[in-house]
């Protein structure tokens, strides 16, 4: 599955989001490795996540309609945010991947979820840190590297909504969900620790 879906985005993509397609997916395999995770549903995942990326809003719009959730105003105004839910249908339909594990990843890579599971949080990461990123150093991501899975979506999630406050963009309830669901979670380790 892999390998077709690397040659399909070879293809059809443009070179610089192959690129990073690659690179997202090697990280998502390191990730996993380090983590316990499956490497395999990790790559697949990585490799894929953009597939949706280069459509047009409207082809966008026509995919996320056929995945039964709702789409807010926010949403259809941006339709770019959703280019993660268009790819899971993508996947779904024309791969016929029915894993929740890659299609929850690929759907919520965008702005994160609380029911992105563990290899979603991995995407996200990776997403965000691949080594073809500019805005990212060396020194930052060896941060990252250091902290455990929930502390790594914190890191990054932290840094984008600095980013979108910044620019005055307003922040989406799924990125504000999983920041308090993660928070809550480190606090309960911490109690139980106690
Ligand atoms: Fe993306
Ligand atoms: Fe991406």
């Amino acid at each position: 599955m892999y390998t077709e879906l690397k040659d399909y985005i070879e293809k059809n993509l443009s070179h610089l989001r192959f690129e990073h397609l690659l690179s997202t997916a090697k990280e998502c395999a390191y990730l996993c490795q380090m983590f316990g995770l499956d490497s395999n549903a990790g790559r697949i995942a990585g490799i894929s996540h953009d597939i949706a990326r280069e459509l047009s809003e409207k082809e966008i719009v026509t995919l996320v309609e056929k995945d039964g959730m709702d789409i807010s105003d926010y949403e259809y105004t941006h339709p770019v945010l959703l280019h993660g839910r268009a790819g899971a249908v993508i996947l779904q339909e024309e791969f016929g991947i029915n894993e929740d594990v890659i299609l929850n990843a690929v759907r919520w890579h965008t702005v994160g979820h609380p029911d992105m599971g563990s290899i979603g949080k991995v995407l996200f990461v990776a997403d965000y840190i691949e080594p073809g990123r500019e805005h990212i150093t060396e020194d930052f991501r060896r941060r990252v590297h250091g902290l455990n899975l929930n502390g790594m979506v914190i890191e990054v999630l932290s840094r984008q909504i600095e980013y979108l406050r910044n620019k005055g963009n307003i922040i989406v309830e799924s990125s504000i969900l999983l920041y308090d669901k993660l928070l809550s979670e480190n606090d309960r380790k911490h109690l139980s620790v106690g």
